[in-house]
């Protein structure tokens, strides 16, 4: 089968497109056809072992995973003969970053547990955009923000791959949300659900002198006290990425301030799993939610596709178009009419 192999850390330009052997799966595994993938910050960090804790799990020396990609839909082949799940034709999606990646190739094996049915109304490509980022965003704002009907929303970076669905989720508990992004993203940000648009080339959010119940960092470059700033009496800042100092301020800082105050302040690190996929999959079915998709790629171009995600202002999802069969293909979420 083709893959992209990559055997050293390095930048994309590493990433090998070649034949190698198909895997069979264990009594444990599914066998699935990759039908369309999609490329996540997380390739791009186990790509180049940055942060350089990640050769600690990946290889100190050299990958051990030699195929990366987390996001995939595609077909079920064969399963293992202890799978009760799922049967071969089935249609899957899931992150299977936490068993082995391995989606940037035509076939990949995987546990049960990290993949659910593909929600009926999506094409291939549109499910492969939604695990992590949309995962990203529900833990974000429901484990660790509990957000509720009728609260204030912001989302920092609510035009990217996490930020997308973290508007549209946001919506469907019954916030009033609020996105921040550059002007050539403000028509979009509004037309998945946003209430407010705040273009940050033209106005500071930390500045305006308002306040929100709950903030999501998706993305951007802020300082901890900024965010304080902006953070309504009983507010709830989480940062789920952006710039390493966000991050790293909402990891030493957070704790302190959430113990000392009234405001909670911290970091999430999402975690992979079937009972929110699941949940996200009747979002998707309910027209809640709709992948927003910015790019295609084939599969020899991932490495377009990751220093495309690299330069950092992609409008939604960057997926990857594996294999022929791709019925309902090629609608974005832009496209598509919104319920
Ligand atoms: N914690 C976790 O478990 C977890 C899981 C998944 C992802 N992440 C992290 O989450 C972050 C976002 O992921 P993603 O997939 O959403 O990334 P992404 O799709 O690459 O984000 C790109 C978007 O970010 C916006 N952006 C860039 N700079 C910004 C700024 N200064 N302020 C506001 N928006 C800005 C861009 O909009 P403009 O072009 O309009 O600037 C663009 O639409 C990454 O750092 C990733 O590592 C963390």
């Amino acid at each position: 089968m083709k893959a992209i192999v990559n055997t050293t850390y390095g930048s994309p330009d590493v990433l090998q497109f070649k034949d190698v052997e198909k895997p069979s799966p264990t009594d444990d595994e599914v066998l699935i056809k990759v039908l369309a993938a999609s490329v996540n910050a997380a390739d791009l960090h186990f790509l180049r072992a940055d942060p350089f804790l990640i050769r600690f799990m990946s290889g100190l020396l050299k990958p051990k995973t030699t195929i990366l990609g987390a996001d995939i839909a595609g077909r079920v082949e064969a399963v293992g003969k202890n799978v009760t799940q799922f049967k071969p034709g089935d249609e899957v999606f899931g992150d299977i970053s936490g068993c082995g990646w391995g989606g940037f190739a035509e076939y990949v094996c995987a546990s049960e547990d990290a993949l659910a049915l593909k929600p009926t109304n999506l094409s291939f490509e549109e499910a492969a955009a939604v695990p992590m980022a949309a995962v990203t965003a529900l833990q974000g704002m429901r484990n660790k923000g509990q957000i509720q009907p009728g609260q204030t929303v912001l989302i920092n970076g609510a035009s990217g791959g996490v930020g997308t669905f973290a508007v549209q989720i946001a919506k469907s508990f019954g916030a009033e949300v609020t996105g921040v992004s550059s002007t050539r993203n403000v028509d979009m940000a509004r037309s998945i659900g946003a209430d407010h648009v705040i273009d940050y080339t033209q106005a500071d959010f930390t500045k305006n002198g308002k306040q929100y119940d709950l903030i999501l960092a998706a993305n951007g470059d802020r300082s901890i006290s900024e965010y304080k700033r902006a953070l309504a009496p009983k507010g709830t800042y989480v940062t789920s990425g952006g710039s390493g100092a966000q991050a790293f301020q909402a990891m030493i800082f957070g704790p302190g301030i959430s113990m000392t105050g009234s405001k909670k302040m911290g970091n999430l690190l999402a975690r992979p799993n079937k009972k929110d996929l699941t949940f996200l999959k009747e979002l998707l079915e309910a027209g809640k939610v709709v992948p927003i998709i910015d790019r295609r790629y084939p599969l020899r171009e991932v490495p377009e596709a990751l220093r495309y995600l690299e330069e950092g202002h992609a409008k939604g999802k960057v997926v990857i178009t594996i294999g022929t069969e791709q019925p309902g293909l090629a609608s974005s979420g832009e496209e598509r009419s919104r319920k």
